[in-house]
């Protein structure tokens, strides 16, 4: 039996004055959820909230890292520099990023491999365009996004990342996928991993599905076959209804 694992995405949100006194209170709401428990925050906000996040149930990540280990690279920050502080989980190549930031499937797998050999999560982003739906691509698109972040990792390294289908259409638009058709896409993706790794690696990966995530929709989304949980954006700034997301499982 998988997991569910219902992470937060902050995105550029949050002071860490707001970070601290969000998961004080947002701790004890969600101290005896069934379900793994990430935030994942600004990296202004990494610390205080490793700090305030001590001693509950509530793990820490990042929402972007660089490849390299350390050097001229302005404005970045590793992996190596992540772990150290105790964080445990990144987002990797968020559509956000891919579409503001110019990251491709190739630096994406590269981070991938980079926050693994430093005993980091990756929380890995997949997900196709309105038009690319529309076109009847998504699922070659996705699988095929799927494939080259997962390019050259052992099937040992799975058990250590986390996939998140998300829809671009359905980010931040308040449009959800029907989870029938997460579920759909997240099977495809499974499908896509059971070719490369085989069934059982296949069986275990968590799957995660994110856009517009609420409360109203939770339940239905993560009780699907294949669905382990989401990603959530805008639902995750507010305690009372994140909390409501991560009890619903
Ligand atoms: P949203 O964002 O829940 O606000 O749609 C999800 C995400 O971008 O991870």
């Amino acid at each position: 039996m998988r997991k569910k694992v219902i992470a937060g995405n902050w995105k550029m949100n949050m002071l860490p004055n707001e970070a601290i006194a969000f998961i004080e209170e947002f701790s004890q709401m969600v101290k005896d959820a069934k379900c793994e428990v990430i935030l994942c925050v600004p990296y202004t906000d990494l610390f205080y909230s490793l700090l305030t996040a001590q001693n509950t149930n509530i793990k820490i990540g990042a929402q972007n890292m660089h490849w390299e280990e350390k050097g001229a690279y302005t404005g970045e920050v590793s992996a190596k520099m992540l772990k150290s502080i105790g964080v445990e989980y990144v987002i990797i190549g968020h559509s956000e990023r891919r579409q503001y930031f110019a990251e491709t499937d190739e630096t994406v797998n590269k981070k991938v491999k980079a926050a693994l050999a430093n005993e980091l999560k990756p929380i890995i982003c997949v997900g196709e365009t309105l038009e690319q739906r529309e076109a009847g691509k998504a699922v070659e698109l996705v699988t095929k996004q799927t494939r080259l972040a997962l390019e050259g990792l052992t099937k040992g390294e799975l058990s250590s990342i986390i996939i998140a289908y998300e829809p671009i259409w359905a980010i931040g638009t308040g449009k959800t996928a029907t989870s029938e058709d997460a579920n759909q896409m997240i099977k495809q993706i499974r499908n896509e991993v059971a070719n490369i790794y085989g069934n059982e690696a296949a069986e275990n990966i968590i799957i995660q599905y994110g856009g517009s995530v609420k409360s109203e929709n939770a339940k239905e989304l993560f009780t699907t076959s294949d669905i382990d949980g989401g990603l959530v954006g805008g639902a995750s700034l507010k305690p009372e209804e994140f909390a409501k997301i991560c009890l619903s499982v």
